[in-house]
């Protein structure tokens, strides 16, 4: 059996008990351990992705920012590819109520994580319906291959923006999967000055806190979308 395909079986032993656990009422977190330990293991020829970057098919096509490949969609969890072409960046978005494994498979990205935002309750004159938050700054690390899973949960890093230094792809799994009569939305934010919401004292007493204004998602980000080239994954066999 193929890896990505045992990845997939994994996936729908911990995220569907998960699921039920979470439709019972329980908020204890899911074992991510068996999972990680498959999807540290993955590599870019695991999934036929070339390894070398500098290979012009593997860069996202025509020019846009970056490629979603789709792998699977599950009811309780969903697998997908990413390509991000050097320099671009996944604006700052979140996964709510989600679990999420980021493995890079080539290329390095940063990513800068937040905590789950607070919704800050002010009228800001000219906010014109924007919504502003507060959010933990949870530093930015660097990611290769060689590197281990990224890990986001409900309650940590929950927020990031993904920056290819190189053309960089990432293995990416999210569960629950977003769905908008869940109340899982993905939203999208923008970093703004303390200042935009707070007085220049109580600014400076926010250390380590950043603001976010929730946005539209931005223009300057789109994907393209490129055919799924990896082994088979069979959701019979999941
Ligand atoms: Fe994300």
């Amino acid at each position: 059996m193929s890896l990505v395909q045992r990845i997939a079986r994994q996936g729908k032993i911990t995220f569907s008990a998960h699921y039920s656990a979470l439709t019972a009422g329980s908020t204890e977190a899911p074992d991510l351990q068996p999972l990680l330990a498959l999807v540290n293991e993955l590599k870019s020829s695991d999934i036929n992705l070339p390894s070398n970057p500098a290979v012009a098919d593997i860069t996202p096509p025509d020019s846009a920012p970056a490629a979603f490949i789709d792998i699977l969609r599950d009811n309780h969890f969903t697998i997908a590819g990413f390509l991000l072409r050097r320099g671009s960046s996944m604006p700052i978005h979140d996964h709510p109520n989600m679990y999420g494994i980021c493995k890079v498979l080539y290329g390095k990205v940063i990513i800068t994580s937040f905590s789950p935002p607070k919704r800050i309750e002010t009228s800001i004159p000219h906010s014109h319906g924007f919504s502003y938050y507060m959010a933990k700054d949870e530093g930015a690390e660097f990611f290769t291959a060689a590197s281990p899973c990224a890990i986001l949960t409900p309650n940590s890093k929950n927020l990031h923006t993904i920056c290819a230094m190189e053309h960089s792809a990432f293995f990416d799994i999210l569960g629950p999967p977003y769905n908008s009569f869940e109340n899982r939305n993905c939203h999208y934010y923008q970093e703004v000055p303390k200042t935009t919401v707070f007085d220049q004292e109580k600014a400076k007493e926010l250390d380590g806190v950043r603001v976010l204004k929730r946005t539209e998602q931005p223009p300057m980000f789109y994907t393209s979308v490129k055919s799924y080239r990896g082994p088979p994954v069979d959701v019979r066999k999941l």
